[in-house]
């Protein structure tokens, strides 16, 4: 956990949990540590990933030699894709989740505690304002999240809120 909270401006964006993590039962304490952090869920949801999907959301790796292999573990099953909301959100969960290699991972990020390999690293996190536009984009429609957002302000006044 970053335990700090540095002024900036709200952003978006969004968390992957992997098959990995999804079938090693982590998936309760990676939203956990999301939420303990002080990220807000927009929007989240369950689905398992075309080799088209895969293909075009890690476009930018296609001629990587792992690009293959990645895009067969990204659709073996179930990933969770979360929508997440803070102030500095993009860095922030970013560091969080720590360096891709889990051996090169800070102590007490995700990657360090639970990711075994760099492939089967159980969560991906947008690494620029860019990239978290296109991703949370790529699934999730921008018209339904202005609509959630709105129906979570209409309904609470949050006294007992976080932040
Ligand atoms: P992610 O943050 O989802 O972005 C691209 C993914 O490609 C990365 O996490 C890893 O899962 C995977 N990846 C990156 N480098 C390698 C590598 N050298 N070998 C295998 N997989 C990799």
């Amino acid at each position: 956990m970053t335990g700090h909270h540095p002024k900036g401006p709200i952003e978006r964006t969004l968390l992957i949990i992997k098959p990995d993590a999804v079938q090693r039962g982590l998936i309760g304490e990676i939203l956990h540590r999301v939420e303990l952090d002080g990220f807000l869920f927009v929007a989240m949801k369950m689905a398992t990933m075309t080799a088209t999907q895969a293909r075009g959301f890690y476009r930018m790796h296609r001629k990587k030699a792992f690009f293959k292999e990645l895009v067969k573990f990204m659709t073996s099953d179930r990933c969770v894709l979360c929508v997440l909301e803070r102030e500095n959100a993009i860095a922030s969960l970013r560091q969080l989740v720590g360096s891709t290699d889990p051996d090169q991972a800070a102590f007490g990020t995700i990657r360090h505690d639970y990711a075994t390999a760099t492939r089967f690293n159980c969560v991906h996190a947008s690494d620029s304002p860019e990239s978290a536009k296109r991703e949370v984009h790529f699934f999730f429609k921008e018209s339904a999240l202005a609509r959630i957002r709105h129906r979570i302000k209409r309904i609470y006044s949050m006294p007992f809120a976080r932040r």
